[in-house]
């Protein structure tokens, strides 16, 4: 961030984020207070009508149709699409996948994905974006429709990865993307950054083109993210392993390798090792250990080269969830996203500098990462509820140690999934998003489904109560002594989904919340809004059949905590996922992901026209009467 910009901005944050962690409890006044200012004489019937207080909208029912469909009284318009030109010189979209390597460095990227909205210092109209563009569409990216069939093929697909950040103004009550702003900027799969923390220069992260193990090439696969106390973003790698493969036909693969689902060649892989050496594990083993990092960037100095910091761990991150301890260090939140991996929480060993944001810069350098253990619990199938224990993964303690494979912390944090496995981690139903509750301090985790539960040495129970889990459910916890720094904890799970309609009186009708007019499946995208609103984005089948009649396309439902009612807010256009989330400062604008519109076809979301390829869009959702969003 600009210096000059610092003492405005401290302010923002501060004043965005005072309450969050230790301080929750003393703010949830204010933040309920907040959300109930702004609701229409309309919206408070409705509410009243349901029993909910947050919520002040009328359900959406299910939905195919290839558009956004929101409540009375809402309205959407696209902020930003794949291929818009974001400098004064891009060139135009052309909307058949013809633009060149070089060209797509200079447009917004494919399959937006978690972001984050940045106030502008002193200025309430003028804000940054940072949004991640996680992976490829390559019958819609390329103009073959094909995967990679050349190196030119294998960079245009580098360039549309990773994060892009943009300005935004608002002008008539209307944010807008700024395409020429010196703020826009592509952070992509090519670009140097910087290797922080225990794992920087570790022989494992050492490559011919870098033999210090200091500098990386690239972020990628970046699925969601999280918004630090001091300014920054955190950008999350998840599935980096599908960037590589194997020219050689008969490599072994090693146990890490192995962990990661490295394949010679498969139906995710996104075919850069052919065309590129730095993908092919036969040729270039290190670079894969190079990836699945968090990530920080400054959005606010657009030259600023962003930073890996391996404090956190190695693994397929999802998002990263911020919260304080009591006595006023950082807490980061993440799970890892895979059938049967694991939920990690890290603890600066720093206290937060609340007068200076400044001197945080490096304070995720420093600290320890956990990962969680779960006991059995009451065994409730409607609601089950048990205890955990936060593991420590620190060198040379709980068998972390050199014969085991751990010789650093370095060797730690690069091989944090097997360093779980060896203290006894819990293997989770594919935990996604997690969000922290501003007015309790309470975790919420999606939990997203897992065809391998009851298998797989994944054994049913606990928080993974069901076997094949169709569904998924949400997770919850608070830590000991409402401390997000403790050791122990106690969950429940909050939500589970299910079909109450196809299966009922059965597990996977889901739990007592849901019915024939709220039904999803595979809840993913999670996050609060400042009046406790919790928001829940799905990315499941959308086939409307079979376990899955009755619920449409992927859609975005909201969840009142404290009644424990949910209701549909939102239904995506045909095909895609509905990923990241974020708003503006008054919450009378919702900023929302449409991923990968027309995956399997049969979308022309969002331009509607002919000979135009359907595209991954940032929408912004406001309210007829300017009110805010889902009071
Ligand atoms: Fe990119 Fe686990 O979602
Ligand atoms: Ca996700
Ligand atoms: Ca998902």
């Amino acid at each position: 961030m600009h210096d000059e910009q610092l003492t405005d901005l401290e302010r923002l944050v501060l004043s965005r984020r005072r309450f969050i962690g230790a301080g929750a409890l003393a703010g949830a006044a204010l933040f309920l207070g907040g959300g109930l200012l702004g609701r229409s004489a309309l919206a408070e019937g409705v509410a009243a009508a349901s029993g909910s207080p947050l919520m002040g909208f009328a359900n959406v029912p299910a939905s195919t149709a290839d558009t956004v469909t929101l409540p009375p009284g809402y309205r959407f318009r696209p902020l930003i699409s794949w291929g818009q030109p974001l400098h004064a010189d891009s060139v135009p979209y052309r909307g058949d996948g013809s633009h060149s390597a070089a060209e797509q460095l200079t447009q917004f990227g494919d399959n937006t994905d978690g972001m984050s909205f940045f106030p502008w210092p002193g200025d309430a109209n003028r804000a940054l974006m940072a949004i991640n563009n996680e992976y490829l569409n390559y019958p819609y990216l390329l103009a073959h429709g094909e995967h990679p069939q050349s190196l030119e093929d294998v960079r245009k697909a580098q360039a549309a990865v990773g994060v892009t950040v943009i300005e935004v103004r608002r002008e008539g009550g209307e944010w807008r993307f700024v395409q020429g702003s010196p703020y826009n900027r592509r952070i992509h799969a090519n670009l140097p950054i910087a290797v922080s923390g225990p794992a920087r220069g570790n022989d494992l992260l050492k490559t011919e083109a870098d033999p210090q193990g200091v500098e990386v090439l690239g972020t990628f696969q970046n699925c969601s993210s999280g918004q630090t106390l001091w300014g920054t973003y955190l950008t999350c790698e998840e599935n980096f392993s599908d960037c590589f493969g194997s020219s050689d036909a008969n490599l072994e693969f090693t146990p890490d390798q192995k962990r990661f689902s490295v394949e010679h060649a498969s139906v995710n892989d996104n075919y850069w090792h052919l065309h590129d050496a730095r993908f092919d594990v036969s040729k270039t083993p290190n670079e894969l250990n190079r990836h699945g990092w968090v990530t920080e960037i400054d959005p606010f100095d657009p030259d600023s080269k962003p930073i890996k910091r391996t404090a956190l761990g190695r693994f397929k991150h999802e998002n990263a969830a911020l919260a304080t301890t009591k006595d006023g260090r950082v807490v980061v939140y993440m799970g890892d996203d895979e059938r049967g991996e694991f939920i990690y929480k890290f603890v600066t060993r720093d206290r937060l500098d609340t007068r200076d944001l400044k001197a945080n810069r490096d304070i995720l350098d420093h600290g320890t990462l956990y990962v969680a253990r779960f006991d059995d619990g009451n065994g409730d199938p409607d609601h089950p509820k048990g205890r955990g224990q936060w593991l420590e993964l620190t060198a040379g303690k709980n068998g972390l140690t050199a014969e085991n494979g751990f010789a650093s912390q370095g060797d730690v944090v690069i091989r944090a999934r097997q360093a779980g496995t060896q203290v006894g981690a819990t293997r989770m139903d594919r935990p996604e998003w997690i969000a922290v509750s501003p007015k309790d301090g309470q975790v919420y985790c999606t939990l997203t489904n897992n065809s391998k539960r009851g298998g797989d040495g994944q054994p049913v129970g606990g928080p993974n109560p069901r076997e094949n889990n169709l569904y998924g459910q949400i997770l919850r916890w608070r830590e000991a002594g409402d401390d997000a720094g403790a050791s122990t904890f106690e969950w429940d799970l909050y939500i589970i989904a299910g079909n109450p309609v196809v299966h009922p009186g059965t597990p996977n009708a889901g739990s007592h919340q849901i019915n024939a007019d709220n039904m999803f499946n595979s809840p993913d995208g999670l996050g609060f809004d400042d009046a406790g609103r919790l928001w829940v984005l799905t990315d499941g089948k959308f086939s409307n059949a079979g376990d899955y009649a009755g619920m449409g396309n992927n859609q975005m439902l909201c969840a009142d905590p404290g009644t424990g009612e949910i209701r549909r807010f939102m239904v995506g256009p045909v095909g895609c996922e509905v990923t990241g989330l974020a708003f503006s400062p008054d919450h009378r604008t919702m900023f929302v992901g449409i991923q990968h519109p027309g995956e399997e076809g049969g979308s022309s979301f969002p331009d509607h026209q002919p000979g135009m390829r359907p595209r991954s869009t940032v929408i912004a959702i406001t309210r007829e009467d300017d009110g805010m969003i889902g009071a």
